[in-house]
């Protein structure tokens, strides 16, 4: 059946896949972006840094990565950190070595020399400034992303490249510690950093990063010309988006897949397919509204079931219903060309299922994503309930062998997004897979 996402006759008809999270991050995107590695000659990381956490069940044993795209299982595939990536370099070779340990060599790996150095006072300012917000505070993962982006857009930001030249490295380091340290002592009360230690530490990396760094555009650029196949591998949700998500409660980049033109260097018209990750239900870690959240057994039964306890942080998530308003605004920012459904198996549990269709507020129902953030926040959503199916799916592999409830489950998702499910998972291993390309999306 994968022969039928693929290919069309003998031809592969989709060179570049975009693979993006539709909701608030954790939708399964570690292995669907594995499932579909085998068929890839590369894996693009294209932003966010460590705050991601995609899960891989590798021969049976989960594995977790950060920072290093999810297609290095793969000998054949070159992983990719693009310019768009805030890089922890510490984090970057912990995983390398650990990767190591199981004997999965990370050679080929390359990282732009645009992307942005996470450096140690934007760990410090992470924490430190949720810390300041109080109530309001966003619920960061404290991996120093939120200073990482400010810094960049700042034009005070580290880059990758800066850390080949140690003399420059250490003439930025000096510049922008005149603005930190200020801020730490002053703002915070927090200790000054020392500059010495930091490009001692730096300069032990720069060695060990020479090796990985490279003009990134250029080779997926020109892997693109040789029609070898691309998949860029979002990080978090579009909902997390800092522009189109529910801000401030956002990361700092770009999920959407937009954001794989700019954090790739790529022009937006190579881009053939965007296949959005939609978990059954709906979960998010941190703070921030969420229309369809259920506090109460019903989230419990999600969190329990779907082990939904986040991968980067060991958070619970909050979970609810799947809102299908949020589907519809994932389709349209993404420009989804298919959705791949996971975590379908978690709903088995249930003997009602209920979808949000629309959300509720002052007399008037929205149908899309509503124009200001107070409705969000306040609304009420309008559910429709479904029969759930109450039957383990987790080893089915056709989609005629699904049962009634839930194929009408399925279809119902498709009518409200308008683009075809093209991928169905119902358990976290890469055989728990069911492909169905359903050709004609009734709506
Ligand atoms: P990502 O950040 O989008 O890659 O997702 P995470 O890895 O943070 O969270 C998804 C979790 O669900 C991981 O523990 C996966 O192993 C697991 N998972 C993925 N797909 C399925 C599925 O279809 N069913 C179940 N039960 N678990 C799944
Ligand atoms: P993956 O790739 C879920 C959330 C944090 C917080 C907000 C901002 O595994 O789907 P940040 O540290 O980025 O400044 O935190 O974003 N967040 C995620 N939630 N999955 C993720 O990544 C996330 N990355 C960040 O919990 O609410
Ligand atoms: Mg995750």
């Amino acid at each position: 059946m994968l022969q039928e996402v693929f290919w069309k006759g003998d031809e592969l008809f989709m060179p570049a896949i975009v693979l993006i999270g539709t909701q608030w991050g954790d939708e399964g995107k570690g292995k669907i972006t594995d499932l579909l590695a085998d068929r890839m000659d590369m894996v693009v990381r294209y932003q966010g840094g460590n705050n991601a956490g995609h899960t891989i069940n590798y021969k049976g044993e989960i594995l977790k990565l950060h920072l290093i795209p999810s297609g290095i299982f793969y000998p054949h595939i070159i992983p990719v950190i693009g310019n768009g990536v805030v890089v922890n370099p510490e984090v970057l070779f912990y995983e390398i070595d650990e990767l190591a340990k199981k004997n999965i060599s990370a050679k080929k790996l390359k990282v732009s020399g645009n992307a942005h150095l996470i450096m140690p006072y934007h760990l410090i300012l992470d924490e430190a400034a949720e810390y300041k917000l109080g109530k309001a505070q966003i619920g960061t993962t404290h991996k120093g992303i939120g200073p990482a982006y400010a810094d960049k857009a700042s034009r005070v930001g580290i880059r990758v490249q800066d850390l080949l030249d140690i003399k420059i490295f250490r003439v930025k380091l000096e510049q922008v510690l005149r603005q930190k340290n200020p801020i730490l002592t002053k703002v915070y009360g927090l200790n000054p950093l020392d500059g010495d230690k930091i490009v001692q530490d730096y300069a032990v990396y720069a060695e060990r990063l020479k090796e990985y760094v490279d003009d990134t555009s250029l080779l997926i650029n020109k892997a693109l010309d040789e029609n070898k196949n691309v998949l860029f591998e979002g990080a978090q949700g579009t909902l997390l988006d800092i522009d189109h998500g529910t801000y401030p409660f956002v990361t700092s980049s770009s999920p959407v897949a937009g954001g794989a033109a700019v954090g790739a260097g790529v022009g937006p018209l190579r881009i053939n397919k965007v296949i959005g990750i939609l978990k059954a239900y709906t979960t998010r870690v941190g703070a921030g509204p969420f229309p369809t959240e259920q506090q109460n057994e019903v989230g419990e039964t999600l969190c329990e079931v779907g082990y939904e306890y986040g991968t980067t942080t060991g958070r619970k998530r909050r979970c609810g219903w799947l809102d299908g308003v949020l589907i519809k605004y994932a389709v349209r920012l993404n420009g989804l060309t298919s959705i791949a459904l996971t975590k379908l198996d978690v709903l088995s549990h249930f003997e009602k299922i209920k979808i949000c269709t629309g959300y509720e507020y002052e007399g008037k129902i929205y149908y899309d994503f509503p124009p200001h953030q107070t409705i969000f926040h306040k609304c009420n959503p309008v559910y429709e309930e479904l029969e759930g199916w109450k039957t383990d799916i987790a080893d089915i592999k056709n989609y005629e062998d699904l049962p009634r409830q839930t194929k009408h489950y399925i279809d119902r998702i498709q009518q409200l997004a308008g683009v075809p499910i093209e991928i169905i998972s119902v358990g976290s291993e890469r055989n728990q897979t069911v492909y169905f390309n359903k050709s004609e999306v009734e709506i």
